[in-house]
């Protein structure tokens, strides 16, 4: 095959950042993608109603012309969170998810909840009104090894969530371990997560090859071959339960070439191109659409988008760097072949 045409896809897992990094990053994303959900961990998060209103007016302003690319917004959950900030969220038109970071497990995550039990008052209401929950699920104790802290997290937390609110629409996001594919595959009720594309391209090689690679650092880690092996199977399976979200996270070249380096890859420039590559790899480009365009809405509760966008098998080669403002950002794959290319 060496057309395919889907349903415009969404990334339901996405960070913009805020100021002129907006001018970059939105562009790059509403080329291709009519949707996103718009991660909350800007400095000082967004937390209310009104900061995602005014986040999401800024996301507007820097969208091309012309562009109807729609940013769903996220709250971020706090232990100061209220039942009353919940509900709002819940009444507003664009505030589409609450997502939970524990205090310290990366990017502006120090205003995180620090104990979950703290807040299941908070999580009842979101259960109450069809709220998701996105979950950054990992532990952060430090005597946790670093690539166990997502199997931890499934373990110590997720089945006491889901059995405590078995109505709550959970999202376990940017799964990266059969163990987290394990859980939601079986578990009953509203429970999928989100897969990124360089969890399904990479494993945890991918992070000393030649040397340290600190464009492949992002958080939860990459993980071992047969980690990577199960996303694939899931992301493939055409299971409604799994569905696209980048984590495309950019930073400044300079934040990441760093002696403590920041975690994030920045995918979204070539991201529904790589992720045709994977699902040709895996002979399941026929299952790209329901992936990418279909099973995200339907967690949702939203429609699919209405219009369709084509890739093409047309190599062409990814910039080494790119600007923003007076910053470089260096995407996923920089310098290298892409297969496939948007072409209408
Ligand atoms: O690698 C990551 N980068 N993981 C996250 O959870 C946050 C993100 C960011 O905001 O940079
Ligand atoms: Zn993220």
């Amino acid at each position: 095959m060496n057309r395919i045409r889907i349903r415009r896809p969404d990334d339901w897992h996405l960070h913009l950042r805020d100021g002129a990094m907006l001018n970059t990053v939105v562009p790059a994303t509403a080329r291709n993608f009519g949707r996103a959900i718009v991660m909350p961990n800007l400095k000082p998060p967004v937390r209310t109603v009104a900061d995602a209103a005014a986040y999401r007016e800024r996301i507007l302003a820097a969208c091309p012309a012309g562009s109807d690319f729609e940013p769903l917004m996220t709250l971020y959950l706090t232990e100061t969170t209220s039942v009353d900030d919940i509900r709002q969220a819940a009444e507003s038109e664009f505030v589409h998810a609450v997502k939970y970071y524990p205090a310290g497990a990366t990017t502006n995550s120090d205003s995180g909840v620090r104990e979950l039990e703290r807040v299941y008052p908070v999580i009842e209401a979101m259960e109450k009104h069809g709220l998701p929950l996105l979950m950054h699920g990992e532990v952060t104790d430090s005597d946790i090894d670093v690539f166990d802290r997502e199997a931890v997290f499934i373990e110590r937390h997720l089945e006491k969530l889901r059995s405590t609110f078995p109505g709550l629409k959970m999202v376990l996001e940017h799964a990266t371990t059969s163990d987290a594919i394990d859980f939601v595959q079986s578990a009953p009720g509203p429970i999928a997560a989100t897969i990124t594309v360089h969890h399904l391209m990479f494993n945890r090689n991918a992070l000393f090859e030649g040397g340290l690679r600190p464009h492949h650092y992002c958080l939860p880690l990459i993980k071992r071959e047969r980690h990577r092996q199960a996303l694939v199977v899931a992301a493939t399976s055409g299971n409604e339960r799994y569905f696209l979200g980048t984590d495309s996270a950019p930073h400044p070249k300079h934040a990441k070439e760093s002696d403590c380096g920041c975690a994030g890859v920045y995918s979204a420039p070539a991201a529904i191109e790589l992720y045709a590559e994977v699902f040709e790899a895996a002979g399941a480009l026929d299952r790209l659409e329901a992936f990418a365009s279909l099973n995200g809405p339907a967690f949702y509760g939203l429609a699919p988008n209405e219009d369709t966008i084509e890739l093409e098998r047309t190599p062409w080669q990814m910039e080494r760097e790119l600007t923003a403002d007076d910053d470089t950002i260096v995407p996923l794959r920089a310098g290298s072949e892409i297969v496939w290319r948007r072409v209408d």
